[in-house]
């Protein structure tokens, strides 16, 4: 029996006294709700009422929960709030010391979605918790994990998953034929019935494979048809089926470019066919040239989401939402924010962040990646006329800035078939941020830590201390030690893992250090590639300037001497040289933090992450080594402190 993780709660149905306070008319939620508190043994002899309120302002997923002298009300406005309110309500009442409970909680986005790449034959594209629970041997399979799953997602407010990877390929294409849908029909009811809504991706080529069609050209009468009788029959049978993810023009797959259309013409040819329907179509914006020649010194891969999109504002329509990275390169361990946020105030958005650990260790690592997110979430974009409305990132995505009728956060999921979903325990910590920052992105780090440990490995203070810090320490430190100052890209191209200086520096993918044996870094301001011009004000002054560019993306944005000194007092290379060093002592730091918890928690999830550590341990040497190295060689600066370098 696999790990159920943070709701490993149900041990027999030996639950509370729960009563339903109104219509129970056969809905599925209700009953998922009510038999999820039934069947809680930690709730035992409590008494819990479960009512409908006609308070509007809690919205379709909002709920309250009190406590009185009777026992707990948990109440909501709609069913789906019921069913997150219930599992809210076990998560408090665990937690809590004094066992009184009083939220009212509404979730900030309209969107909180994962991402899965997983692949029909069971493999899943950067996924390094095993294989795909949804997909085996080319079917797509339903059972007692997948009903957990959903309850993992609910229990955490999620309201969204696309199940199949953005890279849609062979069997793949089958899910919206008559060989799945039925299949699919019967996962949608599933997910539904714990409020998260099914989504999938598609091939926005799909219509080239039909001999009567032969184009996917978004203007072609043909196409446009294709798509209609597609989703029409689509929706005949799966009538609450979220909607569309879409990567077209991107990485080999094809868009509407080849056809001398924008973007905006190939997200509104399937915009339209669903709209009847009430789907959307989630369209990225991850589209640069991959085929770059690395002598080319204008083109910039980092330019290129705003080059193909900020003109197209207010050309989309109003059921596609642009899905956007985090940054404007591909999810490294530091980026700064995608200058598309808080530029396109007629055009509905949504951010994309990466779960699945394809940068920042693989869940070999432990990499607590909620402390970086909220870093992007509070960019201040500085967008025209946001007013009282607010123009951070986490405005913009919430929808509040520009008013957008659909917009939220998304990531891609780091689960799997691994006994304990996601291959590194630790790693579950972002599965469970993720869903409470989108939630409630004013969450701090530490809380969203605080309730992901105590309700995974109880309340004891010494343990929740230590892995607390565990997590605190991860971002950071796989910082220091893995690519210096914003540069990234120091990986090895196959796998995405381990150091591998150059490794990125001659090929296709547009992403560059530039190392030489007197500079590193490149010039992306006005003078260089223009990429810093492509931000609101300050923002673009800020970046412009390397006395005020922040020293954590110095390299990102200009081209310096190894002696350039930066904001901390340090030169660049010295810098380099003290943060690997620094990074490979914290690994030793939270590696003896957790040998601390030694007989304090299970001995075999000890044992998992204790193994874990034993490689990262290692790991981190050979990256702090590698690089540091590198630079020497390149530059024959000693290390001031005499440390040794190869
Ligand atoms: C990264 C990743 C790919 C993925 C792509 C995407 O480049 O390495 O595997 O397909 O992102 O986001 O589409």
């Amino acid at each position: 029996m696999y790990t159920k993780l943070w709701l490993d709660y149900v041990t027999d149905d030996n639950g509370c006294i729960v009563s339903f306070d109104g219509d129970l008319s056969d809905n599925k939620l209700i009953d998922n709700a009510v038999n999820e508190l039934r069947s809680c043994n930690c709730l035992k002899d409590l008494n819990i009422v479960l009512g409908f309120t006609d308070d509007s302002s809690l919205g379709d997923e909002g709920y309250r929960i009190s406590t009185s002298v009777m026992g707990y009300k948990i109440e909501a406005y709609k069913d789906t709030g019921l069913i997150y309110g219930a599992f809210r309500f076990i998560s408090l009442y665990r937690l809590s010391e004094d066992k009184t409970i009083s939220v009212t909680e509404v979730p900030v986005n309209k969107l909180r979605m994962l991402n899965h790449w997983d692949n029909m034959d069971g493999s899943i594209e950067r996924g390094y918790s095993g294989n795909s629970f949804f997909f085996v041997n080319n079917d797509l399979v339903i059972n007692e994990r997948t009903k957990d799953y959903a309850r993992i997602l609910c229990s955490l407010g999620y309201n969204g998953v696309v199940i199949n990877n953005v890279n849609v390929k062979g069997e793949a294409c089958n899910l919206i034929n008559e060989k799945f849908i039925y299949k699919v029909k019967e996962l949608e009811e599933l997910f539904y019935s714990y409020g998260v809504k099914l989504y999938l991706c598609l091939n926005y080529a799909a219509p080239i494979e039909d001999p009567d069609v032969g184009s996917a050209d978004p203007l072609d009468e043909k196409v446009i048809k294709w798509w209609e009788d597609k989703f029409d029959y689509i929706y005949s049978i799966i009538p609450r089926l979220g909607g569309f993810l879409v990567k077209a023009d991107s990485e080999g797959r094809p868009g509407p470019f080849t056809y001398g259309r924008t973007q905006a013409e190939g997200a509104n040819l399937l915009a339209r066919a669903i709209a009847p329907h009430h789907g959307i179509i989630i369209w990225r914006c991850f589209v640069y040239n991959c085929q770059q020649d690395w002598r080319d010194l204008k083109t910039d891969r980092a330019c290129a989401a705003y080059d193909y999109f900020h003109d197209l504002d207010g050309q989309f329509d109003d059921n596609v939402i642009l899905q956007i990275k985090n940054g404007p390169m591909d999810f490294q361990i530091r980026e700064p924010v995608t200058p598309l946020f808080g530029k396109m105030p007629k055009t509905n958005q949504m951010i994309e962040f990466q779960i699945a650990q394809e940068y920042t260790g693989q869940q070999r690592h432990v990499c607590y990646l909620i402390p970086w997110f909220k870093e992007v979430l509070g960019f201040e974009t500085y967008a025209e006329n946001a007013g009282k409305n607010g123009s951070k990132v986490v405005d913009v995505v919430s929808g509040k800035t520009f008013g957008y009728k659909y917009s939220g956060m998304c990531a891609v999921t780091n689960t799997g078939n691994d006994e304990n979903w996601t291959g590194h325990d630790l790693a579950a910590a972002n599965l469970y941020g993720f869903g409470r920052l989108s939630f409630d992105p004013s969450l701090s780090s530490e809380e969203i830590a605080n309730e992901w440990i105590g309700l995974t490995y109880g309340n004891d203070e010494k343990v929740r201390e230590n892995i607390l810090k565990i997590l605190m320490m991860s971002w950071p430190a796989y910082e220091k030690y893995s690519a210096p100052l914003g540069i990234g890209w120091m990986v090895c191209p196959a796998e995405h893992y381990g150091p591998d200086p150059d490794g990125y520096e001659y090929s296709r993918w547009g992403t560059y250090h530039k190392a030489t044996h007197d500079t590193v870094g490149l010039e992306r301001n006005s003078t260089g590639t223009g990429y810093s011009m492509q931000y609101n004000e300050p923002n673009a002054s800020m970046y412009e300037n390397v006395d005020t560019t922040p020293d954590e993306l110095l390299l990102f944005f200009h081209k310096v001497p190894y002696d350039h000194v930066l904001k901390s007092g340090k030169t660049v290379i010295q810098h380099i040289y003290d943060t690997h060093f620094e990074g490979a002592e914290d690994v030793e730091t939270m590696a003896r933090l957790w040998d601390e918890l030694n007989g304090m928690i299970d001995h075999n999830a000890f044992k998992r992450v204790f193994e874990r550590f034993e490689h990262q341990l290692w790991h981190s040497k050979e990256w702090r080594d590698v690089i540091n190295s590198y630079f020497y060689r390149k530059t024959l600066i000693e290390d001031e402190k005499g440390r040794e370098l190869y």
